[in-house]
């Protein structure tokens, strides 16, 4: 079996006006010219105001990866753009919600689906959560599926069943081929934002009950294939330890990709990572 490629995802979150987004990427095209990451996708996730400048921004720098493949300089991998959510139907009346269609015209290749911020503020469930992977599949967008137990949660040992019902509910209907295309990431909601990531030992555990449910539900093949990323204080100095964990196959990261340095450092991690 290949090796899946490192996975790492910025989510921007709701950071940056147009002018500042634009510097971001300035700045991150400027690092990544100057050490160049190898083996690893990168994908970031800015605003929905701001996906498209930024797309123009990596064009220039001939970094973006769009619908259409990559456009990459030589030597330095390309660029794809996440939005951070997206409404399930093509189009209706739904007031201020994006649809897949407009995402794919903004060349994004993924969307992140289920963060627990918006379940959390927003009160997306997991029916809504399972419409949105499947309207990403249906338009060529790949979800990247959050999932994550609460502190409560953990402390009464529910991890695995919170884990297990999350997973059963967005995943019901998908099928084993629409199965490649998914990517999860565990996000335990007490890491996120806290500056105190999970243990390698939890995120191992944790990663090793989703990739038994996925194999199980898609077959050890199509189970195989889907990358499964942590997500919570990720940092320069801890990436490395958690990509260390076999079953960890790259990282959603928060506030650590609004500064560029930081960001290209994970990245320049994830290169040297073992895979
Ligand atoms: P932090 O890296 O800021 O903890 O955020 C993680 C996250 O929620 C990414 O989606």
């Amino acid at each position: 079996m290949t090796p899946r490629l490192r996975l790492i995802v910025g989510n921007w979150k709701m950071h940056k006006t147009i002018p500042e987004a634009v510097g971001l990427v300035e700045h991150l095209a400027d690092l990544l010219k100057k050490s160049p990451p190898t083996n690893v996708t990168i994908v970031i996730a800015p605003p929905f105001t701001a996906l498209s400048a930024v797309a123009s921004a990596l064009t220039t720098h001939g970094l973006f990866e769009g619908t259409g493949g990559g456009t990459s300089r030589p030597g330095s991998p390309p660029v794809s753009i996440a939005a951070q959510d997206m409404h399930w139907e093509d189009a209706g009346a739904y007031t201020g919600e994006v649809s897949p269609p407009m995402l794919k015209d903004l060349g994004c290749r993924y969307v992140i689906v289920g963060h627990s911020e918006r379940r959390r503020y927003f009160g997306e469930t997991d029916a809504l959560v399972r419409k949105k992977v499947l309207a990403a599949l249906r338009h060529g967008l790949r979800p990247i599926l959050c999932i994550g137990e609460t502190w409560d949660q953990r402390a009464r040992n529910q991890t695995g069943s919170v884990l297990a019902a999350q997973l059963t509910e967005a995943l019901t209907d998908v099928d084993k081929d629409q199965g490649a295309d998914v990517v999860i990431a565990y996000e335990p909601v007490w890491a996120i934002g806290s500056g105190q990531p999970a243990t390698p030992t939890q995120a191992r555990e944790a990663h090793r009950h989703i990739r038994a449910r996925i194999t199980a539900r898609w077959r050890h093949e199509t189970g195989e294939r889907v990358p499964i990323l942590y997500g919570g204080s990720v940092t320069p100095e801890n990436i490395g330890e958690l990509l260390a964990i076999r079953e960890v196959d790259g990282a959603l990261v928060g506030g650590a990709c609004l500064d560029p340095p930081q960001f290209a450092r994970i990245l320049a991690v994830a290169s040297s990572a073992k895979a």
